[in-house]
């Protein structure tokens, strides 16, 4: 394969350096983005008489039909090609001959590529959005129908206070939400199109990058040539956005985990979304959630990868900068595939509320609400609290629950307690009481 750069030198790269500057390992998975934006560049090319407009539309046709093919597969990407970009234009000049050779006037591969990332992000945060989507409507349907399921709620995984399955399920979509929005939030700032800065400082052909960036949706071409070719806070956002996405994701798979022990007994996740041991028949493990909380670290080493790629770079474009691909591709493969299988996992997970409900009698849950009746009752609620204090150590010597106190018990806490206390503190109207369902 020749490469594009090849009349300066006299003889070819050495082969471990050929190994290192290939890419197209990589970034041969752009190869649509690269056509969409080739199309575009060449149309432009054409309306502004750089070429003319018979040329460009037949490097238009060629390129729509190169696209079809590899589409259905019927050509293959060259693996000793460098690039995408290289590979794209040989196709081009193979079978187009002179023509072929027209198409990077005024480009460079350092635009071309700021834009092929750029247009394979745009549709692959909707693909993220829309799963984030899929999956907060499963955890919104197991919500509905828990709406009434006791369990403990943890502060310091101790029992706190008593809530129901669907305040935490909630919880978690809240979280999916932000994270949908932080991705749209990036969408939004890499909409403008890179195309026309050229290698760093533009060209001197009458190109029009508003032109392109029309013909490619973009909101607008980007202002500063050098900006156009330096910036990777695009891909750097974006895996931003995805590790704390997969940090959610960690943290509700660690529940998930927790619950799914024999200790818990909470939940079982369904044969689809568990594995077994070779060794240990007995075993059902939640591995899904397990992997989840493992690919986390995995995306982590992602950001790290870009930030510390970054870090040094004098501007504008350096090669470094082609390193921003696999983390970028990782991140956001990891992430669909975490999100599916999450979604599917709590869609399918077996739940147990008579667990939750009896784990919910237990750690005298409704010792706050003992507290909150003597300040209804005009009591501040520091000394409320030390009565229902009282009261929970008297439960804890004698192993009795603080909702069968009778009365004259509770008066010897506080002589503020009255007849209306009997039957306030059972769990599910500790939970009736408070003011903690979302809308
Ligand atoms: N493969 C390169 C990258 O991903 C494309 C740009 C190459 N530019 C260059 N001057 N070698 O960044």
């Amino acid at each position: 394969m020749a490469f594009l750069w090849e009349g300066r030198f006299s003889s070819g790269p050495a082969e471990s350096m050929e190994e290192l500057d290939r890419s197209i390992a990589v970034d041969g998975r752009l190869w649509r983005e690269d056509i969409e934006g080739s199309i575009a560049h060449a149309g432009m090319l054409g309306r502004r008489g750089i070429i003319p407009e018979a040329d460009a539309a037949r490097l238009v046709a060629e390129l729509q039909k190169l696209s079809g093919e590899l589409e259905r597969g019927e050509v293959p990407i060259d693996p000793k090609a460098e690039d995408i970009h290289t590979f794209v234009e040989a196709v081009l000049t193979s079978r187009l001959g002179e023509l072929g050779k027209r198409l990077h006037a005024g480009r460079s591969r350092n635009d071309q590529i700021a834009l092929d990332e750029r247009l394979w992000l745009r549709k692959s945060i909707a693909v993220l959005v829309r799963l984030l989507e899929e999956t907060r409507v499963a955890l919104e349907k197991r919500a509905v129908e828990h709406a009434d399921t006791l369990m403990p709620g943890y502060t310091h995984l101790q029992h706190a206070q008593p809530v129901t399955l669907d305040t935490v399920l909630l919880a978690w979509s809240a979280m999916l939400a932000r994270d949908a929005g932080r991705l749209a939030d990036a969408a939004k700032r890499m909409d403008t199109c890179p195309l026309g800065a050229g290698a760093l400082a533009g060209t001197g052909l009458p190109i029009d990058p508003a032109d392109t960036a029309r013909a490619l949706g973009f909101a607008r071409p980007v202002q500063n040539t050098i900006d156009a070719v330096a910036d990777r806070d695009y891909v750097a956002e974006t895996i931003a956005a995805i590790a704390i996405l997969m940090s959610h994701l960690s943290r509700m798979c660690e529940d998930v985990v927790l619950w799914c022990s024999s200790e818990f007994g909470f939940a079982e996740p369904s044969e689809g979304y568990s594995t077994g041991s070779s060794m240990m028949p007995q075993k059902k493990n939640p591995d899904a959630a397990e992997l989840i909380r493992g690919k986390t670290g995995r995306v982590y080493g992602d950001l790290a990868a870009i930030l510390t790629v970054m870090k040094g770079i004098p501007f504008s474009y350096d090669r470094d900068l082609q390193e921003d691909k696999e983390p970028l591709f990782d991140a956001v493969d990891t992430a669909s595939l975490c999100l599916r299988v999450f979604s599917g996992m709590m869609e399918t997970m077996a739940f147990r509320p008579e667990r939750m409900r009896a784990a919910a009698e237990d750690g005298f849950m409704n010792a706050t609400d003992l507290a909150e009746y003597l300040v209804g009752k005009g009591l501040p609620f520091r000394d409320a609290h030390a009565a229902a204090a009282k009261a929970v150590r008297h439960c804890i010597e004698t192993g009795k629950r603080i909702e069968y106190l009778t009365l004259s018990d509770l008066k010897g806490f506080s002589p503020a307690f009255e007849a209306d206390v009997v039957g306030t503190l059972s769990m599910a109207e500790c939970v009736r009481r408070r003011k903690i369902k979302p809308e």
